[in-house]
């Protein structure tokens, strides 16, 4: 008989006392919870933090750390004779090439960048005191739930996880919906380029906190839970202190990732806590209506909910006015090749040349950057002046994304940045749509063919098979999983010639 959802989210928890997926674990975790071994074995197989827990070193093979020697670090720490894992993205690009020890601590190769003044207009405002007076969160008890959504629909706020969909929506959505309600915070962060959220995390965890006590307020969430990326360990230790510092009156529990990028997708994050293998979900119905244990349930990006509380304090109008035709300011990263990789608060809409300025300039001569991360592929130079925006970007085929800007010199062959793409999508694949899963591995090998033949009639079937991808794919992940090959062949045709 299938067990109620409450009780194989314990499968997750034996797993990690169980310090991960050794021999005999599955069987022991299967009498301790009566989940059949086979089930708990599946679900373990399916993270890898907790499929290979004897590894010691783990090794960024994105695409920051790729351009910056990834391939030469990993071959250096397999020949210290050290138990070696290259993986997807730590989400340290900032200061790539990044690994992490076996506490997924992070091995620092550089200084984390990125590092604002202080200055109080911006609403985030990374660099600045982290304290808080929960001034807002007062604030809106005063003004009562519909004047809260009120003020959220006139800021414009726009969802930072990547789908920028209207984030009062969502909110009317759940408040709507019959209790007991969820609040769930995505800080999986996982898209290659991204580091954003980690910012947030370390540096302004009362902001977050303010943010997410405001929202579960006003939508009647009894509970909140931040689903946080297993390698963002220092993050957690950081909302830790500033949660018991907070003495919020509401529920808030913590749930650790355990190594998989699809988990970000909203339903996949949701079947994760519920303890099942992370495989994103069929909607409708959507997670507002039938969200964790099938309760309505409000799912909000780290930075969307850092918003919140500079909204509620100076106005909707006051954000959206920050914007540059689109609301708000926003968290930019940039990495590869610039001089200071990080994290940037500025206006939503600037240019990669006014972001890469902030950044402290190029780093040779630029040649092609990816806006969004892996999803939103590579666009030429000759489009540094679109506006870093949802629609801007939408408009060239690319995406704004989670705004991992990474920039790639004029040294770089495409058709290698291509294949790091590949090589990511079909490794993150869950599996589950046949398109997607025979998709990825299809795309990943018809660069890799070319690049070994530089035969051209390799990618003759790249086109045909990012459509059947597109239209047979449950999500997103699916969807865009061509874009770094599509894009590199369409924007610089030269590196398949
Ligand atoms: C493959 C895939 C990966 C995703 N990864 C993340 C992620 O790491 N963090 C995140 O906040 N949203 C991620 N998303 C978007 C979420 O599904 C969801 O839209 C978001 O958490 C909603 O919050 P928002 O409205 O604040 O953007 C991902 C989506 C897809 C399709
Ligand atoms: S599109 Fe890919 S990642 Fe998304 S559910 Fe289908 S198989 Fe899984």
């Amino acid at each position: 008989m299938k067990k109620a959802n409450a009780d194989r989210s314990a499968i997750m928890e034996a797993l990690e006392h169980a310090g991960g997926n050794r021999p005999g674990v599955a069987r022991a975790v299967g009498d301790q919870t009566g989940i059949p071994e086979a089930d708990v074995h599946g679900v373990a197989t399916f993270y890898t933090l907790l499929a290979k827990p004897d590894v010691q070193v783990r090794v960024c093979q994105g695409l920051s750390c790729q351009l910056e020697g990834a391939a030469r670090l990993l071959e250096d720490a397999r020949l210290s004779g050290a138990r070696v894992e290259a993986v997807s993205c730590l989400g340290q690009c900032d200061r790539a090439p990044a690994a992490l020890d076996e506490h997924l601590e992070p091995v620092l190769t550089a200084p984390r960048g990125g590092v604002l003044p202080a200055d109080p207009s911006l609403p985030i405002d990374l660099g600045g005191p982290d304290t808080s007076a929960y001034s807002a969160l007062a604030r809106a008890m005063a003004m009562g739930p519909d004047a809260v959504i009120a003020a959220i629909r006139e800021s414009g706020l726009q969802g930072r996880g990547g789908a920028g969909f209207p984030a009062h929506v969502k909110w009317s959505g759940v408040r709507a919906g019959e209790g007991p309600r969820h609040l769930v915070v995505n800080a999986d962060e996982g898209e290659p380029g991204t580091f954003k959220d980690r910012e947030v995390m370390l540096r302004r965890p009362h902001k977050l906190l303010e943010g997410i006590a405001i929202a579960a307020h006003t939508v009647g969430a009894d509970t909140a839970w931040i689903y946080i990326r297993g390698e963002f360990q220092p993050c957690r230790r950081a909302l830790e202190r500033a949660l018991v510092e907070a003495k919020l009156d509401l529920d808030v529990r913590f749930v650790d990732g355990h190594g998989a990028y699809i988990c970000g997708e909203e339903t996949a994050l949701l079947e994760a806590m519920e303890g099942r293998r992370g495989m994103p979900r069929l909607k409708p119905p959507f997670p507002t209506v039938q969200g964790l244990f099938g309760r309505p349930t409000l799912i909000h990006n780290v930075e969307t909910l850092a918003c919140v509380p500079s909204i509620v304090e100076r106005g909707g109008a006051w954000f959206a006015g920050l914007g540059r035709g689109e609301p708000g300011t926003k968290l930019y990263c940039i990495s590869g090749h610039v001089q200071r990789p990080g994290v940037y608060e500025l206006p939503l809409g600037v240019t990669l040349d006014e972001l890469v300025e902030v950044a402290g300039g190029y780093v040779g001569t630029p040649k092609a950057f990816s806006p969004g991360g892996a999803s939103s592929g590579f666009l030429p130079m000759a489009h540094r002046d679109v506006p870093l925006a949802f629609k801007p970007l939408a408009a060239l085929g690319s995406m704004l994304g989670s705004a991992g800007v990474v920039v790639l010199d004029d040294t770089v062959d495409m058709a290698d940045a291509a294949r790091w793409g590949q090589v990511f999508f079909e490794d993150e694949t869950c599996g589950q749509c046949a398109p997607c899963r025979i998709g990825c591995s299809l795309q990943r090998r018809a660069v890799e063919d070319y690049r070994a033949h530089r035969d051209p009639a390799h990618l003759a079937n790249v086109e045909a098979v990012h459509h059947e991808m597109d239209e047979g794919s449950i999500c997103g992940l699916g969807m865009t999983a061509s874009m770094p090959l599509l894009s590199a062949m369409r924007h610089f045709p030269e590196d398949f010639a």
